[in-house]
Formats: structure tokens, sequence, C-alpha cells
């Protein structure tokens, strides 16, 4: 019977037939140990001279790391290990005897690794790391139509900016002149909104960005939310759910790859558990300075300060109400105090920084446009997004969440090129 490892524990004693990779082999004697790999798991395969024919015996001498092979054997558990299983192997059929594998099992450096990265995916840690993506990932869908939002996507080729002219990547489209990358998709559901009440976005999004950090890609994967008559507290209500949803789903289903990548999930137990903090953008410099950054009122958080703000707290922080100032035009101004937004960035515990940035947006045509005009944004391209406040405004409020972000939190890795399969930064476009 075919079958796949992950479903060994219900195959015990049965004859099976699994298809897959060689992920090392090493031998004893008249013993040959296989490990084996078929995409959903990993298992010791164990050839035994005396028990197989001696063409069986011969291929197996010949196997080479990677090749690709069919094996059939019985499943047997693991002697030492319960919830662990084997494979005695009757009969192994080669599908294609590898070359040299690039990658041996010495240390490689980053570089070597990102040049081999299609070869690299096959490790156990990068096997991990994508299935927790996986995991992530469909906690977000399910958790959004938990909350009634329907999925609605956006487009990537777009005639305007949403977050800042500066990091936009030019494109030449057909006769109708530049078209840029899209940053967010931000724009485009605050219009659907009006048609399904509550949407979201979920794809790729570019930013032309010429930092060279452990966070930040050129292209990455975001979902955006929106939401019809949400103001602001009840925004933060919505994204801390979705965050805390994504954390029990990845240690509900997760365990055996925080094993793998040595990523302690005792710390996440909070992040369900214990409603996430709030802070003002004000409270929020203050508290820096007095844990000694030199950052001055009115200035963007940095990467260090976004460390130092959550090194002794377990729950996520928000940080909201920012200087309008340092914000993106459409946010909407705080009716309290003019020179603030009501938005808020969630900084993520364990020094993984900015997770989620979202806000109220302005609704008032005549304060938006005064901003489109403020920012120098050409007037033009954003007459359809002001024909949303035109017919039909409401309250209304989003966010964006980067999903190789949240991988990279929930993984618990250092850099960020490992949280997407095939990452693109300034320094990478292969393969
Ligand atoms: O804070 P950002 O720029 O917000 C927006 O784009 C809004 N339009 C979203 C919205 O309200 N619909 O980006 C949102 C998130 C960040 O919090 C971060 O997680 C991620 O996207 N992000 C990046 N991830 C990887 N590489 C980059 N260069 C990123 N820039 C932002
Ligand atoms: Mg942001």
């Amino acid at each position: 019977m075919d079958t796949f490892i992950k479903n060994f524990a219900s195959s015990v004693g049965n004859v099976v037939t699994v298809r897959g990779w060689l992920h090392n082999k090493r031998s004893s004697g008249a013993i040959i140990f296989l490990e084996i790999r078929d995409g959903s798991g990993f298992v010791q395969a164990i050839v035994a001279k005396q028990h197989v024919a001696p063409l069986v015996w011969e291929a197996a001498e010949q196997l080479t790391q990677e090749s690709s092979l069919e094996l059939t054997g019985t499943v047997s558990p693991h002697p030492k290990h319960a919830q662990l299983y084997e494979l005695q192997v009757s009969s192994l059929i080669p599908i294609q005897i590898a070359e040299e594998y690039p990658i041996a099992k010495k240390e490689h450096g980053p570089d070597f690794l990102m040049d081999y990265r299609h070869l690299w995916l096959r490790s156990k840690r990068q096997w991990a790391i994508l299935r927790l993506r996986d995991v992530i990932e469909t906690a977000m869908h399910d958790y959004m139509h938990r909350e009634l939002f329907i999925r609605t996507d956006s487009p990537i080729f777009t005639p305007n900016a949403c977050e800042g002219t500066t990091t936009l990547f030019p494109v030449e489209y057909f006769d109708e002149g530049t078209a840029y990358l899209a940053q967010t998709g931000q724009l485009y559901i605050e219009a659907a909104i009006a048609s399904v009440g509550r949407c979201y976005d979920f794809g790729p999004v570019f930013r032309n960005e010429k930092s060279k950090t452990k966070r930040h890609l050129a292209e990455f994967w975001m979902m955006d939310a929106e939401a019809a008559f949400v103001e602001h507290d009840e925004n933060l209500r919505l994204q801390e759910g979705l965050v805390k949803f994504i954390v029990s789903s990845c240690m509900e289903r997760c365990q055996e790859e925080f094993k793998l990548l040595e990523r302690n999930p005792e710390p996440l137990r909070a992040i369900v558990e214990k409603p996430f903090t709030r802070l003002s953008y004000d409270e929020t410099i203050l508290r820096l300075r007095e844990l000694g950054s030199d950052i001055k009122d009115g200035e963007d958080l940095g990467n260090d300060d976004e460390a130092r703000l959550t090194k002794e707290s377990d729950v996520p922080i928000f940080v909201e109400k920012w200087p309008k100032a340092i914000k993106s035009f459409y946010m909407k101004v705080d009716g309290i105090r003019p020179d603030r937004v009501l938005n808020a960035d969630l900084i993520a515990t364990e020094g993984a920084g900015e997770i989620i940035g979202g806000s109220q947006r302005e609704e008032n045509i005549d304060i938006l446009l005064e901003r489109i005009r403020h920012e120098g944004l050409p007037e033009k391209e954003y007459a359809w997004y002001l024909d949303t406040r035109r017919f039909g405004a409401v309250p209304h409020s989003g966010f964006g969440i980067g999903l190789e972000r949240m991988v990279r939190w929930m993984a618990g890795v250092e850099h960020i090129r490992e949280c997407i399969p095939f990452p693109r930064t300034i320094t990478r476009l292969r393969p």
C-alpha cells in the first residue's frame, strides 16, 4: 500500500511503499541505515543484508545522498523512541542516482547556501520553516473567515504609491507609462469594503528599500485587512485576536518543527494567554529614553528601539497614536490631538520587531485631499480612491501583517531570508 511517512503511526505491522529521497546514509557491516525523506516526514529505513535479495542490497549500497527512490517494507516501532517508526526494507527501486551533492554536512556560509537555495530547501531546518509558514498562512485565512472577512485580492501593477514614493519599483507598462509594483493592497481593499464589508488580500508586495537588514525583503508576502465600521480600538482587538490565533495554531501543530528549529515554544504561551500591552507613542518615547535610547520626540523607532521596548515584555506591544508627520497620508487624524493619527504598530517579543502596521483611515475627503497634496502625491492617480469618500464614506480601519516577519518570529530564526522559499533582497535575485 502506498503511504506517507506522516501516516506511519497507523501502519505499524503493515507492508507499505514510500517514495522520496535519500537524506542520509550510514552502514554498519551487514546493515545499511537509510534516512528517507518523502516531504511529509523523515524515517529511518533499515536494509539488512540477510533479509533482502542480493540485488536490493547492491542497490542500497549504490545509493548516494539525494538519490530518489521507492522503498517497500514493514513499518515497525522505533526501538528507543515512542512516536517514532522505522521501515524494515524488503525491496528498493532507485529512481535516479544523485550526483555528488554540493551541500555537505560541514558548515557552509550563508552566501553559499543562498546560492544553492533550490537545494538547501531540502534540509530539515528549511523543511520545518516551510511547514511552519504553511501553518501560519492557513491560520491567517481561518481567523479572517471566522471574523467574517472575505478574501478580495488586489493588483500588483499599480499606478500610485500607498506607503511613500521612495520605495517603489517602476515597471514599463505598455503605452500607459510607468507602473509600480504594489507596496500593499490597502487602497484597493478599502474600495472593496463597500461591497463585502470586511475583506483581506494576501499576496506578494514589493519595497525598494536600500536597507540591508535581517528583517527586510524586497519582495514579501502581506495580508492586508480592511473593515467597514471598525474604529481604532476594534482594529487593535482584531489584530490581537489574529496574532493569538496564529500563535496557538503553531503551538498546536508545529511541535516537531519547533524541535528541529531548536525553538523553545515556552515563551509563546503568554502571547496566547495574556492581553497585549498598549502604549501611546509618547509613552513609548519616554520609556525608551529610560531604557537608554537616544531617540528624539517625533522620530521613528529603530530596530534597537523595538528590541529594547519588548525586552522585558512577555507579550507584544501596540505602539499607538504616532505623529502624523511620520506616518502615511491615509491615517485618520486623532480627534483629541490633531498632530497624532489613530494608528498602531505591533511590536513582537523576543526582538522580532514590528509585525503589523495598521490604522483607522481618514474618511473625510477634504482632510484626505489636503494630505495627498501636502505629501506631493499625484492627485489624479488617487481620484478613484477619493470616490470611496464621495459615495457612502464610513468609518473604517485596517492593517497589514508581514508573513515572513511572523514566520521569523515563530521559527525563532535570525534572518528573514530563511522565511520565504526564494528570497529577494537588495543583493539577491538568484536562484
Ligand atoms: O507597516 P506597513 O508598511 O503597512 C502597510 O503597508 C499598510 N498599508 C498595511 C495596511 O494597513 N493594510 O507594512 C505592514 C507589515 C509590517 O508591519 C511588516 O510586518 C511587513 O509588512 N513589512 C515587511 N516585511 C518584510 N520586508 C519588508 N521590507 C517589509 N516592510 C514591511
Ligand atoms: Mg510599518
